[in-house]
């Protein structure tokens, strides 16, 4: 199992190091935060909280990294590159690259949103990483209540906490092609998803062509309110129908969600506590530890 502070003999320095990677990054461009909390997500829905998201495709295969939810709009690598080497030049051989992304997630919180919590470690990491996993384990932002709920509880997360940690999309961004379903040739007498916002619908179209992919390099925010602030204004956004992507305002499609989403939405503090622990139990994914796995030295390829 993993332990709050299991570094603290073998390599007492590694969650400051890696603080202060994030931080450095997070002083240029606050994008590191979402970037980095979206990062961890990924990897832990697919094989496990391992870094296996981490691991560039080779000449045999893709890796998840190439995978649709994640090529190109995953981003971040380079700061788990950096903390990995300073990690490295000051413990070489111990600390895993799943740990250095579970750090680096929770600092992110930290920055963005004043968010604290401590994360168990002990993770190692894995061997494997596939394209198809990513693709298929990863909730589509088409997805409704109950496909959401099924994904999550798929990976041993509650509905509720499902709710919960849908906050992250409190902070950045979302490319034209996340959402374009919703303002182009949708099925409705319009054209357009009768539960988004009209006037927030004219200025998507606005912003984006319907033709986007997932290449098209524009993007925009997933909390219209509060776009770099990790809070709970996502939730009262998603009341007023300016919920970015179907599976946003799919919260308020069933009522026990919507529920979740009003008390989110009233309750700060509440709302940071559920979303911490939230995060320590996503965390916890299917991890590989002991002698599971390896340490990887370089968090991109797997250990010769
Ligand atoms: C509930 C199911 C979820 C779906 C369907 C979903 C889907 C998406 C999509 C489509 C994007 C935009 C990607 C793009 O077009 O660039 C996005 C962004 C993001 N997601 Fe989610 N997501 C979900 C849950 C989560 C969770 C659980 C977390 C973390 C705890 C998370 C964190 C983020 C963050 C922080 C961003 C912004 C990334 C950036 O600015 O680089 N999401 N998500
Ligand atoms: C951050 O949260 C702590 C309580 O967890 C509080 O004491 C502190 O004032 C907050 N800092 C900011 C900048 O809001
Ligand atoms: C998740 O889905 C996979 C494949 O459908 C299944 O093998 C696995 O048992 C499921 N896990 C949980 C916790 O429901
Ligand atoms: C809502 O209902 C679903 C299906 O009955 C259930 O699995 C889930 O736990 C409930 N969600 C919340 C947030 O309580």
């Amino acid at each position: 199992d993993l332990q709050i502070g299991f570094y603290n003999t073998s390599c007492p320095t590694a969650e400051s190091l890696v603080q202060q990677a994030v931080a450095a990054a997070f002083a240029n461009n606050s994008g590191i935060a979402p970037g980095l909390i979206r990062m961890h997500f990924h990897d832990c829905f697919v094989r496990g909280c391992d870094a296996s998201v981490l691991l560039d495709s080779t000449a045999n295969n893709t890796a998840e990294k190439d995978a649709i939810p994640n090529n190109p709009s995953l981003r971040g690598f380079e700061v788990i590159t950096a903390a990995k080497s300073a990690v490295e030049a000051a413990c070489p051989q111990t600390v895993s690259c799943a740990d250095i992304l579970a750090f680096a997630a929770r600092d992110s919180a930290n920055l963005a949103g004043n968010i604290t919590y401590q994360v168990p470690s002990g993770r190692r990491d894995g061997t494997v990483s596939l394209a198809s996993e990513a693709n298929a384990q990863i909730p589509s932002p088409l997805f409704n209540a109950t496909q959401l709920i099924n994904s999550f509880a798929n990976k041993t997360l509650t509905a509720d906490e499902m709710v919960t940690l849908s906050g992250a999309h409190s902070i950045g961004v979302a490319h034209c092609s996340s959402f374009t379903n919703r303002l182009y040739n949708f099925n409705s007498g319009s054209g357009i998803d009768p539960t988004l916002s009209p006037s927030y619908a004219a200025l998507l179209r606005n912003t984006c062509p319907a033709n986007s992919t997932r290449f098209t390099p524009i993007t925009v925010s997933l909390d219209i309110i509060t776009p770099s602030v990790l809070d709970n204004m996502y939730y009262t956004g998603v009341q007023l129908t300016l919920g970015l992507l179907t599976s946003d305002q799919a919260l308020v499609t069933e009522a026990n969600l919507s529920a979740a989403v009003k008390a989110n939405a009233m309750n700060l503090t509440a709302w940071a506590s559920k979303f911490a622990q939230a995060m320590v139990k996503m965390g916890q994914i299917e991890v590989l530890t002991g002698t599971q796995g390896e340490i990887r030295t370089n968090c991109s390829v797997v250990n010769s």
